[in-house]
């Protein structure tokens, strides 16, 4: 099959994962017949030095004519890079967002899975850890605060500035079937995350939600309040399957979730429309205190593209062989620094390598 997949580096550590990520779908291509053909795509702080811009017209007609687009990550240390000296709207993360808004990457799906290899890794108690936990943060992404009216402005002397968080009913419904149709696929539950207490967005969410869920009597719906969803995911993550949150909290919820799996550096996403079409990215930051020293864990990244294969490509085969290639090098004790066992348990049998070591070792074993 003939594949044509946009590729966006982006800043930071971005590179170096995301060329550990396409020598991995190479091997993959060799292995079993594909044909993957690439377009560098300029986003964010390195198309700023290049044009001006974090997101030209062209960047997006080249995601536009691409299958998927594989991202590794963008943006860079908010207080020394001239990036963010720039207004908001012409820094790295509003190519982000651009992107996002642009192609309708309304559906962000997110999953947090913790290998049992990395039990020791994962900084919760052996007796909440149990037998490991598995959810999926279906975030939406293209609407919330994120895209509302925003301003900052002088009132009486005073600067005072405000975000608004707007969301119209078919924007829920249209992410909420997504989660219910994945969680068919999964343990059948989903848990919808909002703050029905106190905003009127979130009981607007909590209604459509509802209604949704009356056409899968088979999937199990419950609502929770989005600051006990942050205490039960350290407290028992084991009850979670897919949680369905809007787009601020499923932010901040999946960079905990990630935590609690043992590292930002193991979690994938894909970014949906109502098409075939999707971003792939890990969901970690362009982490700019550790680029260019090759120690970056490239797992998230190598994960996102195999859910490109899986969700774009329909190559179920394909990605299940990088997800075990995977595995095999986490059973035999390879790990970068981030996975790394925490101090004081046991790491006698581990070995820790760098960003593309640990690529390699995972394209010897697909
Ligand atoms: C993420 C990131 C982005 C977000 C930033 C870089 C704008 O944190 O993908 O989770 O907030 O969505
Ligand atoms: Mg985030």
């Amino acid at each position: 099959m003939d594949c044509n997949i946009g590729v966006i580096r982006g800043d930071g550590i971005g590179p170096e994962i995301v060329s550990e990520a396409v020598k991995v779908l190479d091997a993959v291509g060799a292995k079993f017949g594909h044909n993957f053909k690439y377009d560098e795509i300029l986003m964010g702080g390195c198309s700023i030095d290049a044009t001006g811009e974090p997101l030209t017209k062209e960047a997006i007609e080249q995601a536009k004519r691409a299958d998927a687009v594989l991202l590794g990550s963008i943006g860079g240390d908010a207080k020394t890079s001239p990036w963010y000296k720039l207004p908001a709207d012409k820094r790295p993360e509003a190519g982000l967002l651009g992107i996002r808004k642009a192609l309708h990457l309304f559906a962000n799906l997110r999953p947090a899975y913790l290998y049992p290899q990395l039990n020791e890794a994962c900084p919760l108690r052996d007796d909440i850890i149990g037998d490991g936990f598995d959810m999926l943060i279906m975030r939406e992404l293209t609407g919330g605060l994120y895209f509302g009216k925003r301003e900052t402005r002088e009132v009486n002397g005073k600067i005072e500035a405000y975000d608004t968080l707007t969301y119209n009913e078919d924007e829920i419904r249209r992410i909420a079937i997504k989660a219910f149709d994945i969680a068919r696929k999964r343990r059948s539950k989903v848990t919808s995350v909002d703050k029905a207490n106190v905003l009127d967005s979130s009981r607007l969410w909590r209604k459509v939600v509802e209604e949704v869920a009356a056409d899968y009597s088979d999937v199990t719906l419950e609502h929770m309040l989005v600051d006990n969803a942050a205490m039960q995911l350290v407290k028992d993550p084991k009850q979670f399957d897919v949680i369905l949150t809007e787009n601020m909290f499923g932010d901040i919820l999946s960079d905990e979730a990630s935590m609690v799996t043992g590292s930002i550096g193991m979690l994938s996403s894909a970014s949906l429309n109502e098409t075939k079409f999707g971003l792939y990215e890990p969901s970690g930051g362009s982490a700019p205190d550790i680029a260019g020293k090759g120690i970056a864990n490239p797992i998230a990244t190598i994960l996102s593209a195999a859910m490109m294969l899986r969700f774009t490509f329909d190559m179920d085969k394909e990605a299940d062989a990088i997800e075990n290639a995977i595995n095999k090098v986490l059973d035999e004790g390879y790990r970068t620094i981030d996975i790394m066992p925490a101090p004081g348990k046991d790491a006698s049998s581990i070995k820790q390598v760098g960003t593309t070591d640990m690529g390699d070792l995972i394209v010897e074993r697909l």
